[in-house]
């Protein structure tokens, strides 16, 4: 069934129409037409603008954000299909947070039992709904709408965007072998709350990304590594693994890394960012709760350098977990602080977080900056109504009025912005959206694509 919709002329400017196709059963039609059933699959650029047919890319609308915006050929023809959840909640929910009476500073135990608490919470009926926030009945969850263009947008299946590479040697590898990770990152009500004032509106309303006490993110990470990659066993040996979509087909991937953060008053930055890695020696019954703890900060210990890591002085911001398997142990960020398998050893959670902003900043420091002082402009306590500011190509800070929007540590509101505001991509399921309307087009090239 073909339908020609009228899309109005606010956010599509030149371009009235565009075709859709109705998915009425998972076979129906033809190639492109293989969304969900009952929702709406439009054609459309990879930048989500209408295109005529055979569709470029196909993107669903079961709501006022895409669910995916995909290249026809890697939308599946028999499903699942990702349901992006996007229900937003007006009102912050009260009593929510069960980690807000763990102290995260007393030491490692403290440490342990902040991080299960918001582990525990974030799997709490997720497990049993598969992760589809749509079939959770304890409490809902929601997704970061817009990370659906670039190089790194959400697959059709389970929603994953593409994450960081890692190449051997690094984790274990075999030197060479490189390794493609995935994730899918939920938000609670309260952190919701937020996305819904800051991108709910007809244009994105930057000031309002401040997120509230009881907020939480959580994210899950999946590699495509096989058994063979390793050169020693096989770390991931029992975990869950998911099937996906890639450019190259159906991918299965296997769970390595669990990120949590929150908003936490009692932490300098306003945030406190932990991880876990898959165990294959644990015994837990569900393969889920074999996720075992690295560490987590709470601040960025400013000033603290490799050498004195190597000294054997201790961070104050971070605890390291004595739980973490050998592999995420020995893979830790700048100086030892908290990081994950997957991430990158030159920074650190709330290093990284801390640039969300935009205009965007690099999230890492690059091969400009030659010295401790310089790369510790990566490592200052700002919290999340600071922005990080801007760094030239020598590694120099620059001063541009008016200063950067920060946004919170939130690296995926980050994304999602920077892809409307910056590179012009389109919502094609909203006909009322004009987020078009504010753009960056200062200096484009000094504003990196934010990708970790
Ligand atoms: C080198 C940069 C980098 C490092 C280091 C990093 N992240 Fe992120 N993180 C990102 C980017 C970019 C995104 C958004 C895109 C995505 O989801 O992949 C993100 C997304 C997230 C999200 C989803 C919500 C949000 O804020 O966008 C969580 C939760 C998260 N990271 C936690 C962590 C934790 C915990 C660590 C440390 C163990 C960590 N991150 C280390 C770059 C980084």
């Amino acid at each position: 069934m073909r339908v020609i919709q009228h899309l109005g002329s606010r956010i599509f400017r030149n371009v009235l129409f565009a075709t859709t196709i109705t998915c009425l059963a998972p076979t129906h039609g033809h190639a492109a037409s293989g969304c969900a059933p009952g929702s709406t699959c439009l054609s459309v650029t990879g930048k989500g603008v209408p295109a005529p047919e055979p569709a470029p890319f196909i993107a669903q609308c079961t709501g006022a954000f895409p669910d995916f915006v995909t290249p026809s050929a890697m939308v599946p023809s028999a499903g699942p299909w990702f349901k992006l959840s996007q229900s937003y909640p007006t009102a912050v929910p009260a009593n929510d947070a069960p980690w807000s009476n763990i102290d995260f500073k007393d030491g490692v135990t403290g440490a342990d039992a902040y991080l299960y608490a918001l582990r525990d919470y974030a799997f709490d009926g997720m497990i049993d709904a598969d992760f589809k926030p749509e079939a959770n009945n304890v409490r809902p969850w929601f997704h970061m709408p817009l990370m659906n263009f670039g190089p790194r947008a959400r697959e059709p299946m389970r929603g994953l965007t593409s994450e960081r590479s890692v190449t051997g040697p690094e984790l274990g590898l075999k030197p060479g072998v490189t390794i493609h990770n995935y994730a899918v990152g939920f938000y609670n009500a309260a952190g919701a709350v937020t996305i819904g004032q800051v991108l709910g509106g007809a244009s994105p309303d930057l000031a309002k990304a401040q997120f509230p006490q009881g907020a939480m993110t959580f994210k899950i990470l999946f590699s495509d590594v096989t058994a063979n990659d390793f050169q020693d066993s096989d770390v991931l040996s029992g975990a869950p693994q998911w099937t996906i979509r890639t450019a190259a087909g159906p991918q299965t991937v296997r769970l390595m890394q669990m990120d949590v953060a929150a908003v936490d008053s009692r932490s300098p930055t306003g945030w406190v960012f932990g991880t876990f890695a898959f165990d294959s020696n644990a015994t837990d019954t569900s393969p889920w709760r074999r996720l075992r703890p690295v560490g987590l900060s709470w601040g960025n210990d400013f000033g603290f350098t490799p050498a004195d890591q190597q000294a054997g002085k201790k961070l104050t911001e971070t605890t390291i977990s004595d739980q973490a398997p050998a592999y995420a142990a020995s893979h830790l960020g700048w100086a030892g602080r908290a990081n994950g398998p997957v991430d990158n050893p030159i920074s650190g959670c709330l290093s990284c977080h801390s640039t969300a902003q935009l205009p965007s900043a690099p999230i890492t420091f690059s091969s400009a900056c030659t010295t401790d002082a310089q790369k510790m402009l990566w490592f200052r306590d700002l919290k999340g109504n600071q922005p990080f500011g801007g760094v030239d190509a020598s590694c120099n800070p620059i001063t541009s009025a008016p200063p950067p929007k920060p946004l919170d540590f939130s690296l995926q509101l980050s994304v999602a912005v920077q892809n409307v505001v910056q590179f012009g991509d389109a919502n094609p399921c909203s006909p009322s959206a004009s987020i078009m309307n504010l753009r960056v087009d200062d200096h484009p090239g000094e504003h990196p694509r934010i990708a970790r």
